[in-house]
């Protein structure tokens, strides 16, 4: 989604702010721009460029651009197609500069009240209804803090702003209510962002802002005001993610750099159960507590998350016999019920700033006693601070917009997670969940047994990039991976792909199989094997292509298919864990054949803040 950067210093921003917009690419955007306050100290004016397009095409344009304080943005269309006039910032009143994540839902009747005071409007966007109505406030309040926080009180919906103002002109304001937006403290210089991925080259020290705090940088320090106006401190943290992290290395993509950083995400995310087995304790003082008194399981995610929600619901109710129910965010926010008493609601996101996933939290916390138990992948996301329990995963940035070694961390995780309810609820003989717990070491030698299989997998891609639909089938905790490699097809390959369990063939998809469908299966060697056989015929009668993935003792579908790759171990419960890598890199050699963008799909954002 749209990316936003500002900057205030003794030195020339405008690097800093391209170098920061350059970082934000891999969430997806449609064009981008930047506006500098020039000549402070006399006549202020504003400088401001703007493209149709890349970060690299701004660079260009901006070469022989200085200045010490500017904004600039990354933009993903929502209101108005992508071009130059609604890039962002927009100028309000010939005095003030707007950049803007998030939508302001009451735009419309803002923009008349405006249209009707004399403003004149440019672009589409909502944003410029933002520059314009703190233009005007600024006619009728003392000071340019003052016309923010008034301005900011008239706006529905999610955002996160920065804001320039001429007749402030060595003053920067940002605020966030609802979209993420974090500070960083450099020598003598300030900076904000909406990730702090943008700032990770100019400094670790970063101060969180809380939902509705509105912050003054200039030259010499920042004032923070919470959303009643009164002035806080917030404390700044120190971070341990360095900027080399959101390097390609030697990589082709992002995507495939990181598919093979995922024996180390993982070990690193299963570190402390590796020492600790399944010990609750690990998720922090009240985990013993809560897990010993949750009365039901209620998972809920997005995309890819949902998919990790869907396996984990297959250990959760196999290891403690409770009830799991699996909600996509998106439908649970707008639904209706009440949650049962005790219910622990299992929030995944690997960003914790989906703003689907957000709205049904809160929207849980309204139907009942509920718990909030967060998984993700960024500490201090507003998931993790809205959440009575948060496990972190350990993937380190990921940049690539298809989920992937966020997603096997997530697995991970919920892995343990399980072992540990079953742990705190007594509902496991000590022998079974040693034996489960045995798995764990295994894990990253698994991972990278089936990374090494990249180049039988290549052959495959070539085979499929020809195609333009495909099947996925899988049985009981391996149907939820066949949701996901359709998934990491259709993002990033573009291909129509659906996922089955392969049970529901006969029910209705059956009736597309024919020569020109390729069908990936994935065949674990346990008691549902027969069954998945059954299916095999069923697709091979009808001369479907198949191509198989399968753990050691599957031979007996060699008859059937048309290709097969063998894992080289017995996987075990963690089976959806080391299937997940030979679909990824399917996906992945597939869209780089077609030559897709691999990083930066069409259409998409990394972070979906919006609804
Ligand atoms: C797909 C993908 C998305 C995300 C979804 C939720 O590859 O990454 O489907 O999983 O947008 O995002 P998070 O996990 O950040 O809430």
């Amino acid at each position: 989604m749209c990316g936003i950067v500002g900057a205030v210093s003794t030195r020339n921003v405008v690097p800093m702010l391209i170098e920061g917009l350059s970082r934000l690419e891999y969430r997806g955007y449609d064009s981008s721009g930047i506006a500098l306050v020039l000549n402070q100290a006399n006549s202020p004016e504003f400088e401001r460029v703007r493209v149709a397009g890349r970060v690299a095409d701004l660079n260009a344009k901006t070469t022989n651009s200085t200045g010490q304080i500017g904004i600039a943005h990354t933009r993903w269309a929502t209101h108005g197609a992508p071009n130059e006039a609604n890039a962002h910032p927009h100028l309000g009143g010939n005095e003030i500069m707007v950049v803007h994540n998030g939508i302001i839902e009451n735009f419309a009747d803002i923009k008349n009240e405006l249209i009707a005071l004399g403003y004149t409007f440019t672009s589409e966007t909502d944003t410029e209804v933002i520059a314009h109505l703190i233009a005007y406030q600024q006619t009728q309040t003392p000071t340019f803090l003052a016309a923010v926080q008034a301005s900011i009180r008239q706006l529905h919906g999610a955002f996160a702003i920065g804001v320039l103002s001429l007749q402030n002109p060595t003053q920067v304001i940002c605020a966030r209510q609802g979209s993420p937006l974090v500070i960083g403290l450099g020598f003598q210089e300030f900076f904000f962002a909406s990730d702090i991925a943008a700032l990770l080259p100019l400094t670790q020290k970063m101060i969180y802002l809380e939902e509705g705090d509105i912050a003054l940088l200039d030259y010499q320090k920042i004032q923070i005001w919470d959303n009643t106006g009164l002035a806080v401190i917030r404390q700044p943290r120190m971070l341990d993610v360095c900027a080399d992290s959101a390097e390609l290395g030697p990589y082709r993509h992002y995507m495939q750099k990181e598919i093979f950083e995922q024996p180390t995400a993982i070990a690193n995310t299963i570190n402390q159960a590796l020492s600790q087995g399944f010990n609750p304790d690990q998720f922090g003082e009240q985990a013993q507590q809560i897990l010993q008194q949750a009365t039901a399981i209620r998972i809920i995610a997005c995309g890819t998350s949902y998919h990790a929600g869907l396996v984990a619901r297959y250990w959760i109710e196999a290891y403690t016999g409770m009830p799991v129910s699996v909600d996509i965010a998106s439908e649970y926010r707008y639904s209706n019920g009440l949650e049962q008493r005790g219910t622990l609601i299992i929030a995944i996101s690997q960003s914790g700033e989906t703003a689907d996933l957000l709205a049904a939290i809160r929207n849980a916390k309204e139907r009942g006693e509920v718990k909030i138990l967060a998984l993700c992948n960024v500490a201090h996301s507003t998931l993790t601070r809205e959440a009575d329990l948060s496990i972190l995963t350990q993937a380190g940035i990921e940049i690539g917009v298809a989920s992937t070694k966020a997603f096997t961390t997530q697995l991970a995780a919920l892995y343990v997670f399980a072992g540990c309810l079953a742990q705190a609820r007594s509902s496991l003989s000590d022998e079974k969940l040693a034996e489960l717990a045995n798995w764990l070491p295994r894990l990253p030698a698994m991972i990278s047994a089936a990374l090494s299989q990249e180049s039988e997998i290549e052959g495959w891609a070539q085979a499929l990039s020809h195609h333009a639909h495909t099947l996925y089938l899988g049985r009981n905790t391996l149907f939820p991976i066949a949701l996901e490699g359709a998934l990491k097809l259709k993002e990033i390959a573009y291909i129509h792909a659906e996922g089955y369990a392969a049970g529901e063939l006969k029910h209705g998809p059956l009736a597309l199989v024919d020569e020109n469908m390729p069908v990936i299966v994935c065949a674990a060697n346990d008691a549902l094997f027969e069954k998945l056989m059954s299916n095999l015929r069923e697709v091979e009668a009808r001369g479907g292509q198949i191509y198989l993935i399968a753990e050691p003792g599957c031979e007996a579908a060699l008859p059937y298919v048309k290709s097969a790759i063998f894992l080289p171990l017995n996987t075990g419960p963690l089976a959806p864990i080391v299937f997940t890598i030979p679909l990824q890199l399917l996906a992945y050699h597939t869209a780089h054949r077609k030559g897709t963008d691999v990083d930066k799909p069409r259409n998409l954002a990394k972070s979906v803040t919006v609804e």
